[in-house]
């Protein structure tokens, strides 16, 4: 059985205040009304991964904790950067790597998130690597091609053993913050690519075990159908996911 996951992507909201109290209310909501498999992830900005971490606990089977970006070396005159190994000693268990929007305004490039992803794993974290065409490589057509090198370039090094445990989120990156969804068609058509490319480097074993989730612009109203699609396995929820009642309804979707 595939893992099926729900991850909150902050981004830069929320002060201390404000993402404890968002956080005290997912972890309630999660304790009170979610009874399924599947894992709760939140990836609040660096400042408030350390108090998050201590509120939740260890051990806690349904909610985890993401940091939204790491650096590719473990320490050293990085000015402004945080490294895994300083993300794994608060605790926290994910790490986003390659946002549309860290390669976008911060430049990131398929080789970079290759390190990026070797680090994540050196530290014990796990990765939820995200990929998705811009807008004009959808139209013209070119985002299968797109997508394929986003997987070889920064995933295809791992041995097996590590890339099944790698998390990946499709996003396309028309969809992302605009109000506009990929079609349930259109997201399903990408994970089934992204499934048949992962199959022919690791075999069809591998790839049916691997999580791929969904994201931009998914809600509360459009999550069911989404996660309904065979090879859909969860979302990454950006602006819903400022609010927890959205946040849980749309965890709420693998309820049994
Ligand atoms: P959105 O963001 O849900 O606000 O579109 C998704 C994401 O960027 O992960």
């Amino acid at each position: 059985m595939r893992k099926k996951i729900v991850a909150g992507n902050w981004k830069m909201n929320l002060d201390l205040n404000e993402g404890l109290s968002l956080f005290s209310e997912i972890q309630e909501m999660v304790q009170d009304e979610v009874n399924g498999e599947q894992q709760v992830v939140v990836c609040p900005p660096y400042i408030h991964l350390s108090n998050l971490s201590k509120l939740k606990g260890k051990n806690n089977k349904s909610l985890f904790l993401g940091a939204q970006n790491a650096h590719e070396e473990d320490s050293g005159a990085y000015t402004g950067e945080v490294s895994g190994s300083q993300l794994s000693s608060i605790g926290v268990d994910y790490v986003i790597i390659g946002h549309s929007e860290r390669r976008a305004y911060f430049g990131e490039t398929n080789e970079q998130l290759a390190k990026k992803i070797d680090a994540v794993f050196r530290n014990g974290l796990l990765p939820i690597y995200c990929l998705g065409e811009k807008k004009e490589e959808r139209e013209d057509g070119s985002y299968f091609k797109v997508i394929e090198t986003q997987i070889i370039d920064a995933l295809f090094h791992l041995d097996t053993s590590d890339f099944s445990k790698v998390v990946l989120a499709y996003e396309p990156v028309w969809a992302i913050g605009t109000g506009l969804t990929a079609s349930p068609e259109q997201a399903q058509e990408v994970h089934a690519y992204i499934r048949k490319t992962i199959a022919e480097h690791y075999g069809e074993d591998v790839a049916e075990l691997i999580t791929i989730l969904y994201g931009g612009s998914c809600k509360p109203s459009n999550a069911a159908e989404l996660f309904s699609q065979k090879d859909i396995d969860g979302g990454l929820i950006g602006g819903a996911s400022l609010n927890a009642r959205d946040f849980i309804d749309i965890v709420k979707v693998f309820n049994p």
